[in-house]
């Protein structure tokens, strides 16, 4: 089925071979010396368990070889399960609080996701993330960093640590790259409460929510999001993971698109919750029973909630098309 992929972290598609293969080449000593040691780790309570590991294990990143590399593998993996179209999140923050210059980091995405394009016709754009445990100053200066490198941005989202660190405050820097003419998103609404879909929404001015499930609690929120036709970038497999969600069974996805709600199907950080795009998508299906007619509007949403270009979302259109009744 061709997808579009739209909530995906390029540092959580670090995986264990590769981060004991950057550590050896950048001669860094990892506090787990084997992929089974560090694979045993991936285990999480909650997001911020996740969040822990995932910031430690970016430290074996360090040239923009590095970045293209962990790119354009993530770009393999994507593209063998159907993803035609990628929106990838990068934290500049966590990697210049290393010393870690904001071009190296996105001239290395940037030169991964080329490559994928010219040699996978995977069409992409990348989302910088502000990282809202952070100082908010240090938020402002990742997005003026990221505009000067010249490399093309196409938005601006707001990630990490949920809980006590509401959207609004961050208006001025939404504010800043808007003006900029990038498109902004939220992740709201995974651990923290419907009042920070709201404020995402109505603060930020936010195109697309990322997650969004917990929306549900509130059916004035849920009508509004209807009503605006507002995409949720809803990743199920790491919704178990971060035990938003006790088992896939149990996953909101089904009530959401019954409710009318404009869903897609997403991997978040599929190195550690053990599922790519396609695998989301099946997994959830399996789980849900959904019937092929959602599964078609699941892949449906995901292009039409892209910031793809016109001209590029009616190829994705007819290839969409094309997988719901295959010639010959
Ligand atoms: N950074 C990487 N993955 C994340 C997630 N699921 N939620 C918030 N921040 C993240
Ligand atoms: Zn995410």
């Amino acid at each position: 089925m061709p997808l579009a992929e739209l909530h995906l972290h390029i540092e959580g598609t670090l995986e264990p071979e590769t981060i004991v293969e950057f550590a050896g080449r950048n001669a860094l000593r990892l506090p787990d010396k084997d992929i089974d040691a560090l694979r045993a780790r991936y285990e999480f309570t909650d997001l911020q368990s996740f969040l822990d590991l995932y910031y430690e294990n970016m430290a074996t990143l360090r040239t923009r070889a590095d970045f293209a590399e962990m790119t354009w593998r993530y770009a393999v993996t994507a593209a063998s399960q159907g993803v035609r179209h990628a929106e990838v999140f990068v934290d500049p923050q966590a990697h210049s609080a290393r010393g870690i210059p904001a071009a190296v980091v996105l001239g290395g995405v940037a030169d991964g996701l080329a490559r994928a394009e010219a040699e996978l016709g995977l069409t992409s754009g990348i989302l910088v993330c502000v990282l809202r445990d952070r100082p908010i100053e240090e938020g402002r200066r990742m997005l003026d960093e990221a505009l000067a490198t010249g490399i093309p941005i196409l938005g601006i989202g707001l990630d990490s640590a949920e809980v006590g660190h509401p959207p609004g405050q961050f208006a001025p820097i939404f504010a800043a790259a808007r003006e900029a003419g990038l498109h902004c998103v939220a992740h709201a609404g995974e651990e923290g409460p419907p009042a920070y879909i709201w404020e995402a929404l109505d603060v930020l001015g936010v195109e697309r929510i990322d997650h969004g499930v917990r929306c549900l609690e509130d059916a004035a929120l849920v009508a509004r999001l209807v009503a605006d036709a507002i995409p949720l970038t809803v990743c199920p497999v790491s919704n178990v993971r971060l035990r938003v969600v006790d088992t896939l069974a149990d996953h909101p996805l089904r009530r959401m698109l019954d409710a009318g709600l404009r869903v897609t199907v997403n991997s978040d950080d599929p190195a550690y919750f053990g599922g790519y795009a396609g695998d989301n998508l099946e997994r959830s299906r399996a789980a849900l029973g959904l019937t092929d007619g959602q599964v078609r509007l699941l892949a449906a949403n995901s292009v039409e909630a892209s910031f793809a270009p016109e001209a590029r979302k009616a190829q994705l259109r007819a290839e969409l098309a094309e997988a719901a009744s295959p010639r010959g």
